[in-house]
């Protein structure tokens, strides 16, 4: 579907996100012709730059973050004749003036789009500022980049003071996760196909892990890092969502409210944790000094700028149940965490056992089923099965079917936030998550930053290279499983 024209206000204009993400999505959706001939992108900061040697700073910052194969010229030239910078203090309503000057007036046929790039701090301030000078109309949209609060009280007050100016439909609140390529295969392999329904239930399932994994340590973002940490950062948000589309029921239509009212229905069916629970089924950790990929790396607390300190927590793990006919029993172990043996993000489902061997092995020596499905780094899916040796005698052996998703479909593919930035582009809210579901989620986690923050729980060191500290796998151990990685 072709876009309609538009004016993209991007606040944080020349922040790492916009460097890192937005400006090189927005360019490969321009080198893919995606981009009308007259949209245009205003990018917004403190820094009193003019339009040239704010260009200087999107060649230098966001331009390296363009695959070589991607590159073209033309297109760059095409992509930067677009952007105009405006020096704007967020705070204070007055210089609103500047973007009204370089936003187009009337708005027929252009889509206005505000992308809030920026702490959740200045998200209602920036609403309202916009209100009063006029710019936020009935059909303009506003993205508002994570994290979107740090706890429930402030969600649903970013939540009450943007819905002040924007209507529901009118806000895009970001989880890159959903944009990502897998996350929307899975969708297609739950309700695209027949054969795995009919086993997405407890009767046949055992235990689903989902893991997100980085090599990386807090890198340059430690003044954000430590007051968020692991849980903020990563289980709120990302680790959630990806629960949700394993475990929502279909929904009736591939629509916004279908898709989300089915997600909010496992947000709040999560099993609440007491603080007696907590203590068995929640794991923090921070990492120490050891080596990645060969490389010696510091500990967190020993990062430059680094609190000695600091009880910010690099590593989450934790073990949720789903309170639902579909679920009731079937454990989720979900764990996050920086630095750590491998760059990788995955979805393990395993299924039960079979009740009884005919063949002369024992039932011991089947391994259970397992469906895998990878987010990074590379895309695919991988049942594990058993199937004979080939000769003489029946003996059984694990084997694994792969489907290689680069492999299969050989054309270009698109970044989540590419993605993303075209569903907003199209009025499109499917992968952005409503009010009530970021507040359930919240609503989930604030026992266990509470109990952290009553209790004074200090993170269990792990050192940098590893799977975690020892209790997380003491928290899968114990009911006689592994985390994949480690079996
Ligand atoms: C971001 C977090 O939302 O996701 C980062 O703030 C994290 O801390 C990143 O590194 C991981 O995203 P991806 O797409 O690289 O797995």
């Amino acid at each position: 579907m072709a876009l309609t024209d538009f004016d993209l206000a991007l606040f944080g204009g020349s922040g790492d996100l916009a460097m890192r993400k937005l400006l090189p999505a927005l360019y490969n959706r321009e080198r893919c012709r995606d981009i009308p001939s007259t949209a245009r992108i205003i990018c917004i900061g403190r820094h009193e730059w003019s339009r040239e040697a704010f260009l200087t700073e999107v060649e230098k910052n966001a331009k390296p973050h363009i695959a070589s194969g991607n590159f073209s010229e033309a297109a760059w030239n095409a992509f930067c004749a677009r952007i105009n910078y405006v020096a704007l203090d967020a705070m204070n309503p007055a210089s609103y003036q500047a973007l009204v000057d370089a936003m187009r007036q009337e708005t027929t046929g252009i889509n206005r789009v505000f992308y809030l790039a920026t702490p959740p701090s200045l998200f209602a301030t920036v609403c309202h500022n916009l209100a009063a000078c006029g710019l936020a109309t009935p059909n303009s949209r506003v993205v508002l980049e994570k994290p979107l609060g740090r706890d429930l009280a402030s969600a649903k007050q970013i939540n009450e003071e943007v819905g002040r100016v924007f209507a529901e439909s009118q806000i895009f609140r970001i989880d890159h996760y959903l944009g990502k390529e897998t996350v929307q295969n899975l969708l297609a392999l739950r309700f695209g196909n027949v054969l795995f329904e009919p086993l997405w239930r407890r009767e046949w399932i055992s235990d689903v892990q989902i893991t997100i994994a980085e090599e990386l340590g807090v890198g340059n973002r430690l003044d954000y890092y430590d007051t968020a940490g692991a849980l903020r950062d990563m289980l709120q948000n990302h680790l959630l969502q990806l629960l949700c589309i394993v475990a929502m029921e279909p929904p009736v239509a591939a629509t916004p409210d279908a898709v989300r009212d089915e997600k909010l229905k496992v947000l709040r069916s999560l099993k609440r944790f007491t603080p007696h629970m907590l203590v068995q089924n929640v794991v923090r950790g921070q990492y120490r000094s050891g080596y990645v990929d060969g490389v010696a790396v510091p500990g967190y607390r020993k990062e430059p700028g680094a609190n000695p300190g600091s009880r910010t927590e690099t590593f989450v793990a934790v073990k949720a149940e789903i309170e639902t006919w579909r679920w009731a029993g079937v454990p989720f172990y979900l764990r996050t965490g920086k630095r750590m043996a491998d760059q990788l993000a995955e979805i393990v489902v395993r299924f039960k056992s079979i009740p009884h061997s005919i063949f002369a092995q024992p039932n011991s020596s089947f391994q259970p089923n397992s469906l895998i499905i990878r987010l990074q780094p590379d895309e695919g899916l991988q049942l594990n099965l058993m199937a004979k040796t080939p000769g003489d005698g029946m003996r059984l052996r694990p084997v694994e079917l792969e489907l290689d998703f680069r492999e299969t479909f050989k054309q270009p593919r698109m970044e989540a936030y590419e993605r993303l930035l075209l569903d907003v582009l199209r009025g499109q809210l499917t992968l952005f998550m409503r009010s009530d579901e970021l507040e359930a989620a919240w609503e989930w986690v604030e026992p266990i930053l509470n109990y952290w923050e009553q209790e004074g729980i200090e993170p269990m060191p792990y050192t940098s290279g590893t799977w975690g500290p020892a209790a997380a796998s003491a928290l899968i151990g114990r009911d006689g499983l592994q985390w994949r990685e480690e079996s």
